[in-house]
């Protein structure tokens, strides 16, 4: 871990600026690490804290800084934005606006044109479930168990997880199936002799659960905070053509897999083969610029018209736009879907050979830059062993690596570093989880 004398301009430290979230922000902030890491600056895929410690970012400010920290090409083109115009509205047409919403409806699948630009992965789901209710008149929304969706009432009952829902918050017309989770099948199957039985229950949800007749199913190619759970390669087909049958649209949740991360498509839907009438985006596509946005086919956005007037203050504002037009351009020349699945491929095959020497690997799954790992007490009970991850979170910030973790036992390491990550960088990070690993074993 290399250190710098001083951070220009800062008199703060670890334990000044711990004082002060204590006493002036809600403690349901979740912070990692025992001593929580206040960060100062970070340059390409690395990230300073304030007393100057560097570490290895692999997890890419929750799958955010798409292209790194600091990229020239974003600095230079925001804060010349910043300069001419930072705030219009979406009352005014805006040139980056226009320009982003052709960009999007050229790299999505299908026949996704129309955009709504807000701020937020949760506010693009919110805007998802009103276009889906309004296109098909139905109101009844499916989603998966183990799904994370968002912070808001809607947001946070579509999630299915205990640990982030909220009781008082719960609102009516959201029912969840089963989700595809292989290594903890609930069947106690495996694939592909299963048949893919886990499909089959949205039917069974919507028969038992709604009227049977739904506006729609809302799912994440591969589930992000559920710990990358990764479907069978024929599940969300079987999905599209159920929800489909009942009335439904298919909304993929591409906060988290969206702009290349699974590696040789820009969209995690199309590496199954499916072609949603909705889909959401947000984190990574404005490399940290808040910016969230719902693309539908073209009929859904117009069923809105005459629907009653919304607006979104900062959606799509020049300096977030301008943001994310610079991420595409770069991810378009330096990390294409192909260059992310080939360093994918290589950041598995180091995961997967630690895997080799360490009993407490349950499985490695995920697809591209998107990688987990599911820790065990042994391999053969996979109990969930949630101690040993929070050890092992300790010990790779030691060294200076930062991972992400998540999954309904809190269990699963998640391994995301910034798209525009080098060869050399994966090396060391998988280099880096070897030496921690070892001591577990
Ligand atoms: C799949 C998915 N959808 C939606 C959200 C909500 O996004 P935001 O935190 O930007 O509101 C998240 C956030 O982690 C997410 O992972």
């Amino acid at each position: 871990m290399q250190k710098r004398s001083a951070i220009e301009g800062n008199t703060e430290t670890n334990s000044s600026v711990m004082s002060k979230q204590r006493q002036y922000l809600w403690p349901s902030h979740l912070l990692y690490y025992e001593e929580p890491l206040p960060l100062d600056h970070g340059l390409g895929s690395y990230v300073w804290d304030i007393s100057g410690n560097r570490y290895l970012d692999f997890f890419g400010g929750i799958l955010t800084t798409s292209v790194g920290h600091g990229h020239p090409e974003i600095v230079r083109k925001t804060s010349a934005q910043i300069a001419k115009l930072i705030h219009s509205s979406t009352l005014y047409p805006h040139v980056n606006h226009v320009r982003l919403a052709e960009k999007i409806a050229s790299i999505t699948p299908g026949r996704l044109q129309k955009s709504y630009f807000t701020n937020s992965g949760t506010e693009a789901n919110e805007l998802a479930l009103m276009a889906a209710r309004s296109y098909t008149g139905n109101f009844d929304i499916m989603a998966l168990r183990h799904g994370y969706s968002g912070n808001s009432a809607a947001t946070k009952t579509l999630t299915a997880h205990s640990a982030w829902r909220l009781e008082s918050n719960i609102v009516p017309g959201i029912k969840h199936a089963i989700n595809p989770y292989c290594y903890r099948c609930p069947y106690k199957m495996h694939y592909p002799s299963c048949d893919v039985a886990c499909a089959q229950d949205v039917e069974d949800a919507i028969k038992t659960t709604t009227c049977g007749k739904i506006a729609g199913m809302l799912v994440e190619p591969i589930q992000g905070v559920g710990g990358f759970i990764t479907p069978p390669p024929a599940y969300f087909g079987i999905v599209a053509e159920i929800v489909r049958n009942y009335g439904g649209v298919v909304i993929a949740d591409e906060v988290q897999t969206g702009f290349g991360r699974t590696g040789n498509t820009w969209f995690g839907i199309e590496q199954w083969g499916v072609e949603p009438e909705i889909m959401t985006m947000a984190k990574g596509m404005a490399n940290g610029f808040p910016m969230g946005n719902t693309i539908t086919i073209p009929e859904v956005a117009d069923s809105l018209i005459g629907q009653g007037n919304f607006i979104c203050t900062f959606g799509g504002n020049p300096v977030s736009t301008m943001a994310a037009l610079a991420t595409l351009e770069i991810l378009e020349k330096d990390a294409p879907p192909s260059a992310i699945a080939a360093k994918g491929a290589r950041l598995r095959a180091g995961l997967e050979k630690i895997a080799e020497t360490s009993a407490i690997i349950g499985e490695v799954r995920g697809m591209g830059l998107m990688q987990g790992l599911e820790i065990v007490t042994d391999r053969k009970t996979k109990e969930p062993a949630p101690e040993t991850v929070r050890q092992i979170f300790e010990k790779t910030r030691e060294k200076g690596l930062l991972i992400g973790k998540g999954g309904m036992y809190n269990n699963v390491i998640r391994i995301t570093p910034p798209l525009t990550t080098t060869e050399e960088e994966v090396d060391t990070a998988v280099a880096l989880l070897q030496e921690v690993f070892s001591a577990f074993n």
